[in-house]
């Protein structure tokens, strides 16, 4: 059944045909379903013309903002010249050049670029190559996965399995057996043994929790464990920075225990930390890196496991082949699209424009912590959690009822509402969740601080 759009109530239709992704469809079985028609730097529009600041770049994803034209065209030259080919025993001159960019931003030995469409597909792609490598260099037992809690890597069963996000995955249980989990960073919700004086010391906090990494790869046995995934900056959960000293010694750990340290970096490459990589702000190399989203900003979909030369080096022996790939992974539009949003970076200095305004970016939200309902205000560059409390003093967080009460049945509709896009969030403790273009600026920052004041003060009076 098809019928010209512009004579339909696209709310309807959206309501009737498209499954939404993560979505209650019966929250819209009788409120409109918002409908996004266009976008212009930090600012998206709706079907009705109302005007909102896109404060998740998308979803971590638009970062060198909306409705630029370069993109496009990068898009329609590609099309006309070589619309497909897959990187199946060819090449294409847009993916080959891409790969070498991609590579030489990359920290390190990590040299070879693999292709996927997304950011599961990437983690997807480096735990089964952690598993192959391990298989061709003698050590056929190392298969398993530690990640951290209430991380999140993505919705195939390998990655969703590294997910850990409980809730999310129970519908799908049994998923991939052999991944365990182990702390995040979250130094807000520290346990209290590790306080000293009421005070938790940031790098002790560190040190406890990649030691608790250990402590997993040991309980599992070092001799079955492949890989350790983990975010540079975690996003579920609301923001974890690294402790002082975090990465460095996790590196140590999977070095002792010949472990793979994968760096999940599909929201915090491409500038979402202010440098290409987020391995590069934080200073440790990692064995692999997954990215995604922000590497076309949004114009075309693309993903990429990029891998180490040491990792490689037995898959470009003899007949060894890792039996992986997508149809579009690392597709010619989507490959043209990159270069010419990585030529915008290097343009604009957009790294280095992060660099410069993420202290003032959190300086604002800061300002927020006033508010009753304000717990913890954290993050790094432009990506940044807000925790959401009841109490400020004991941090008691919210129950089930005013989650759904208030988080749900208010707060992300105010939002909205006051003319803002972001996520409030509850797969951890209740965030919201901020992560604009990185082209935004103090007024974009200002904007932010005005419309979550007003939206805050409403919801802490529905408690
Ligand atoms: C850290 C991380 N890994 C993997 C994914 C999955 O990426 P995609 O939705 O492109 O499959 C996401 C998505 O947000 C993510 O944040």
């Amino acid at each position: 059944m098809t019928a010209d759009p512009a004579q339909k109530d696209l709310s309807k239709t959206a309501y009737d045909h498209l499954w939404m992704h993560f979505t209650r469809m019966s929250s819209y079985e009788n409120s409109p379903v918002p409908t996004i028609v266009k976008g212009k730097g930090t600012y998206v529009w709706d079907d009705k013309g109302k005007k909102y600041l896109d404060g998740l770049a998308g979803l971590f994803v638009v970062q060198a903002g909306h409705g630029r034209e370069e993109l496009a065209e990068a898009a329609a030259k590609q099309a006309k010249e070589l619309a497909f080919f897959p990187v199946w025993s060819y090449a294409h001159p847009k993916a080959i050049e891409l790969a070498e960019r991609l590579a030489n931003y990359a920290p390190g030995d990590l040299n070879k670029v693999f292709f996927s469409t997304g950011g599961g597909e990437a983690v997807e792609t480096a735990w089964k190559l952690a598993k192959q490598y391990f298989k061709l260099t003698g050590k056929p037992t190392k298969h398993k996965v530690i990640s951290r809690a209430v991380a999140y890597h993505g919705t195939p069963q390998g990655a969703l399995s590294i997910t850990g996000l409980p809730g999310l995955k129970a519908p799908f249980e049994p998923l991939v057996p052999g991944t365990h989990k182990a702390p995040n960073t979250n130094i807000y919700r520290a346990p209290a043994f590790l306080e000293r004086d009421g005070v938790i010391d940031p790098e002790a906090y560190g040190r406890w929790a990649a030691d608790e990494i250990e402590v997993a790869i040991l309980n599992e046995g070092a001799d079955t464990v492949a890989a350790v995934f983990v975010e540079p900056v975690q996003n579920a959960g609301g923001c974890f920075p690294p402790p002082p000293g975090y990465f460095a010694r996790l590196r140590e750990i999977c070095d002792r225990h010949d472990v793979l340290l994968v760096s999940d970096e599909v929201i915090c490459a491409f500038g979402r930390l202010g440098t290409m990589f987020g391995a590069d702000k934080f200073g440790y190399q990692p064995d692999m890196i997954t990215c995604a989203k922000g590497m076309t900003s949004g114009y075309s979909p693309i993903g990429a496991t990029i891998i180490s030369d040491r990792l490689a080096e037995p898959f470009y022996k003899g007949d060894n082949t890792f039996l992986h790939g997508y149809t579009f992974g690392g597709h010619p539009v989507s490959s043209a699209v990159a270069l010419a949003n990585l030529d915008i970076f290097e343009r604009e200095g957009l790294n280095q424009h992060v660099l410069d305004n993420e202290a003032n970016f959190l300086g604002t939200l800061d300002k927020l912590r006033d508010l009753p309902i304000v717990g913890d205000v954290r993050g790094n560059g432009f990506f940044y959690g807000i925790e959401l409390v009841k109490d400020k003093v004991t941090k008691e967080s919210f129950n089930d009822d005013e989650v759904e009460r208030v988080l749900y049945g208010f707060l992300s509709k105010a939002l909205y509402d006051n003319g803002l896009y972001c996520r409030a969030d509850d797969r951890g403790d209740p965030v919201i969740q901020l992560a604009p273009p990185l082209i935004s600026d103090q007024s974009t920052f200002d904007e932010i601080e005005q419309i979550l004041r007003v939206s805050l003060t409403d919801a802490w009076a529905k408690i």
